[in-house]
């Protein structure tokens, strides 16, 4: 275990995801030809770990979670140390499989993921808070792979120990005002953020953005992050909203892309960013990120993100 000053603290799912490339998506009841089968290092909760241990630029980052005692939870808990992040609280767990995802992949970046979550339905509330106290750290990022009881607590907790509570409300279900009243920091997609706005639908024109980022901060969380994909990041807080555009890229595969977001925001935040910063780091970081292929396998270092800030900086002047 390192014994670094920890920053940030994740508490969430790590998978190990089966990913096939596929022309176009299948429909249901469908079978379509695949290609390019690998096994890679996923998770929401442990891509947003790696993110962080890439992009902070200095150890300090913690990974919460629990795997089964198998040869994937194994390599999923040496990816999170190659990059750099403290699993000192990642438990093997006797009793159940390490999760694993099923991703399909179009050409283009679209993705299906199905998830089995296997050991994360493992890690219960009690484990959470008292790696929580144990850890410390000025930030912590949750989404939604673990069971409901264990995020509330965890952002409860949080809450007390005075961290900044960053929720990823991802995959979308709907949450308890209990939970949205800790938050500090909301960043659901599209999707996410329609579900939670109770609207229907999948997609969000720019110029509804404001009303849906009102609607869920009037909810609990003090900033509302809308990740709108290729339409960029609509940023609310108390004094008003802020349109951030995407950088123009040619996206091969999609997942973890919000991952790897979340993860360099809050690298970004608790390197002392402020809030407009950090969300151009993690635009940057994820527009990286969607130009390869996988989770944890796309997410970029602290020194590309940097390159690429700059380059667009020289650009401009
Ligand atoms: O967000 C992408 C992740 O979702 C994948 O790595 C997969 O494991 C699922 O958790």
């Amino acid at each position: 275990m390192s014994t670094a000053q920890i920053s940030v603290v994740v508490i969430g799912s790590l998978n190990m995801d089966f990913v096939m490339e596929v022309a176009q998506l299948p429909l249901r009841g469908e079978t379509v030809p695949g290609r390019g089968f690998v096994t890679l290092s996923g998770g929401k909760g442990a891509n947003q770990a790696c993110a962080v241990g890439r992009l902070l630029g200095r150890p300090g980052g913690a990974m919460v979670g629990c795997v089964g005692e198998d040869l994937l939870g194994h390599r999923l808990v040496e990816s999170l140390q190659a990059a750099g992040i403290d699993t000192g609280w990642v438990r093997v767990m006797p009793e159940a499989p390490t999760g694993v995802a099923m991703i399909v992949v179009e050409t283009g970046g679209q993705n299906q993921i199905v998830v089995s979550p296997g050991a994360n339905d493992c890690l219960g509330p009690e484990e959470a808070t008292a790696a929580l106290t144990a850890l410390g750290g000025s930030h912590l990022l949750l989404q939604l792979e673990t069971p409901l009881a264990t995020v509330e607590a965890a952002a409860r907790h949080a809450r007390s120990l005075g961290m900044t509570v960053i929720l990823d409300p991802a995959p979308a279900r709907p949450l308890p005002a209990a939970l949205l009243q800790c938050v500090d920091l909301l960043t659901p997609n599209e999707s996410e953020a329609l579900a939670l706005a109770e609207l229907g639908g999948s997609r969000i024109e720019l110029s509804e953005a404001p009303a849906i980022a009102a609607r869920l901060r009037a909810r609990g969380p003090e900033q509302v992050i809308l990740k709108l994909g290729e339409q960029g990041a609509y940023v609310m807080d108390g004094t008003g909203g802020r349109h951030f555009p995407a950088r123009r890229v040619t996206a091969t595969d999609a997942t973890a892309a919000g991952d790897c977001f979340n993860g360099a925001l809050a690298a970004g935040l608790a390197d002392g960013m402020g809030l407009a910063q950090a969300v151009e780091f993690a635009i940057a970081a994820a527009s990286i990120s969607v130009t390869r292929r996988g989770a944890q396998a796309s997410i970029p270092d602290r020194r590309e993100v940097d390159s690429l800030i700059d380059a667009a900086r020289e650009e401009r002047t």
